[in-house]
């Protein structure tokens, strides 16, 4: 079916997005079963503005519906809630199409945009709490940084009681009628969206949820997939009850012994790393597994419920094993900084590359504690006693830590 529908939100505003259903992956990161909508509002007020484009590719497609509506030189104001490109990347062809238009954003979108077009644009910087009139119509800008980059705000249409979000309370899901209320069950894409997406920016989520709190909303108009004007509540409460949760973690008191190993060698280590740490304290958690064959969303999932991470991996052919570079991908500064690091291992004859688990580590921002403890070949009793004291002052370390916690 070609995709040329606008919608009407209120008889002021219309959904000029685009549907793009056969995405099966986003940012490279994260999968769309769903597909996704790019989503962008023209509002009819005597001073016409748009808020957000869509992705490049669909530009001529989104002129299209433009069209439908108004004279797309007409366009005075083109608000940007976030600058990645799926929402701003029809930016400059919309600037050609709409020369009088000024750019509104934050600081930092203002600054990203220079950088993207890398022309300069007519532009208005706005701030938490600025309000610019469009003659009968009035929009009140409100700053919530880092859902998800930290350009973006969202937008207030008070006439028409219209918060405009862009990612936030959004999701890959793409059904051409575009309600809450009429796209069916979304359940599965808004919650994967929000763990994905917002999830490390939690804080954030719950700060900008609070400066919502008391607007008299009529509908959510989202960046992506479904527009909640039968049960924005509903979403809102939701994914504030997400960002609660993932607060709650990680458990200091947890710490993830992840590994692999072909002949068990490494795998004899991890277990008297653990039996050590154990030994430290009876509150201390253990949760130790193999990572060959385990989904990285599933490794990922006990990362996050960590409060500290031992790595462990033998050397094949000169370097550590893939799914050990998995695990360091997956992890990232934003949620595992300082959070205490080890690493282990079992080697034949080249034991240089094993520096590079706690180079990784480091890297990731992670508080790499002593040296490590690397076996040549099979670990026997000497070794393995060196694995247990390791794991002993593993968790040792975590308790210091989890004192310093609740001092
Ligand atoms: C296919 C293969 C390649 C290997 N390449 C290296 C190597 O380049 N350097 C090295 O130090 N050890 C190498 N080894 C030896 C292993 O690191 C050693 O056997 C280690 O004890 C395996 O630990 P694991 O039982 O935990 O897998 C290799 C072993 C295999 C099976
Ligand atoms: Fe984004
Ligand atoms: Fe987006």
């Amino acid at each position: 079916m070609e995709d040329k529908q606008v919608l009407t939100v209120t008889p002021d505003v219309h959904w000029v997005g685009v549907l793009d259903p056969d995405l099966i992956r986003f940012d490279v990161v994260m999968e769309t079963k769903f597909g996704t909508t790019y989503n962008s509002y023209f509002i009819d007020a005597d001073k016409k503005a748009l808020v957000d484009t869509v992705k490049e590719p669909f530009w001529p497609v989104f002129l299209e519906k433009l069209k439908q509506l108004t004279d797309p030189a007409e366009i005075q104001y083109i608000i940007v809630n976030h600058t990645e490109p799926d929402h701003s990347g029809c930016l400059p062809q919309m600037l050609k199409a709409a020369p009088n238009a000024t750019v509104v954003g934050s600081g930092n979108a203002v600054r990203y945009l220079r950088d993207q077009l890398g022309v300069e644009f007519s532009h208005l910087i706005v701030k938490d709490g600025d309000k610019l009139s469009l003659g009968n119509k009035t929009l009140t800008f409100i700053g919530a940084p880092n859902l998800h980059w930290p350009d973006t705000i969202f937008t207030w249409l008070e006439e028409d009681k219209l918060l405009f979000t862009c990612d936030a309370f959004g999701c890959h899901f793409s059904h051409p009628v575009m309600f809450d209320d009429t796209v069916g069950d979304f359940s599965e894409a808004f919650t994967f969206y929000f763990n994905v997406i917002l999830k490390p920016y939690s804080k954030f989520v719950v700060k900008a949820i609070a400066k919502i709190a008391s607007l008299p909303v009529y509908a959510i108009c989202t960046g992506h997939g479904p527009i909640l004007r039968k049960d924005w509540k509903k979403y809102v409460d939701l994914s504030g009850q997400l960002a609660a949760a993932a607060l709650e973690l990680p458990k200091k008191n947890r710490v993830l012994i992840a590994y692999v190993s072909a002949y068990r060698n490494t795998a004899s280590m991890a277990e008297r790393i653990a039996d050590g740490i154990r030994e430290a304290g009876a509150g201390l958690e253990v949760d130790m597994f193999d990572m060959e064959g385990v989904p990285m969303a599933e490794v990922e999932r006990r990362v996050e419920e960590a409060g500290a991470v031992i790595v462990g991996s033998p050397i094949i052919n000169q370097n550590i094993l893939l799914q050990v570079y998995q695990l360091f991908a997956i992890m990232n500064p934003i949620r595992d900084r300082g959070k205490l690091a080890g690493a282990f291992g079992s080697y034949g004859w080249s034991a240089e590359f094993m520096k590079s688990m706690e180079t990784n580590l480091l890297n990731l921002k992670l508080n790499f504690i002593d040296k490590g403890v690397f076996v040549r070949f099979t670990p026997h009793e000497n070794e393995l006693r060196e694995c247990l004291l390791y794991g002993q002052l593993f968790g040792e370390k975590m308790l210091e830590e989890m004192a310093k916690c609740a001092g």
